[in-house]
């Protein structure tokens, strides 16, 4: 007898632990909290609500509520992603019981202090690679230069890629996978980290034509 991967793994993390979590799931865009069915949570998972913000020029583009399953791990960290001109900020808490309602979540404050990061930007919208030689300078706990993949495919299919300025916890996240009957969706967080700065004289080297450039035009 074969057993799919799939189940062997899902009986494995339940052998680990003895107990799994269920948690309530969905998806609202709004703030607005909602409601779903009940899942069976994967081992070392809370129960979470998550509210993500995406601003431009100060205008909100879109929100959304959540409610899913996380590792513990990622709980009661907030996180900011930073572009140019937008920026994603996504606040969490979790509640640890059997179908528990996690309290609203806050969304982490503007911090517009510089820290010294200098991280490449860019964004697509066909594709999930951007690169040019555009930078920023990051601000507040954005510590992390940031590559943030998204793919979805279904009844509707894109793929986007977005260069910025990121928190930790957003780095830490490494990727997320959500699917219905009619879509999946993956994303992917990419990060370097302050190790770069070793290069920072070479970096500085770098951007001396972009500054000259951007003085000239
Ligand atoms: C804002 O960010 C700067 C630079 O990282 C940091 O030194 C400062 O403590 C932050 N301020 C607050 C209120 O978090």
């Amino acid at each position: 007898m074969r057993l799919p991967l799939g189940i062997l793994s899902v009986l494995s993390a339940l052998a680990a632990t003895g107990y799994s979590l269920s948690c309530q799931t969905c998806v609202s865009t709004s703030s607005t909290p909602c409601q779903g069915p009940s899942i069976s949570c994967p081992a070392d998972n809370a129960c979470a609500a998550i509210n993500t913000l995406s601003t431009a020029y100060g205008v909100t583009l879109s929100e959304a509520y959540t409610l899913s399953c996380i590792p513990r791990i990622q709980c009661d960290k907030p996180g900011i992603i930073s572009i140019p001109d937008g920026k994603i900020k996504r606040g969490i808490s979790c509640c640890y019981t059997d179908n528990c309602t996690p309290p609203t979540p806050t969304l982490p404050a503007d911090n517009n202090t510089v820290n010294g990061l200098v991280c490449r930007t860019c964004a697509s919208a066909d594709s999930t690679w951007c690169y040019t030689s555009d930078t920023m300078q990051c601000k507040g706990d954005e510590n992390m230069c940031l590559l943030q993949t998204t793919e979805i495919k279904g009844s509707v299919s894109t793929k986007t890629a977005l260069r910025g300025c990121a928190t930790k916890s957003i780095c830490d996240i490494g990727s997320t996978s959500e699917s219905s009957p009619q879509i999946s969706m993956d994303v992917k967080f990419s990060c370097t980290s302050g190790s770069f700065g070793i290069h920072q004289g070479y970096l500085m080297l770098l951007l001396v034509p972009i500054a000259f450039i951007k003085i000239l035009y």
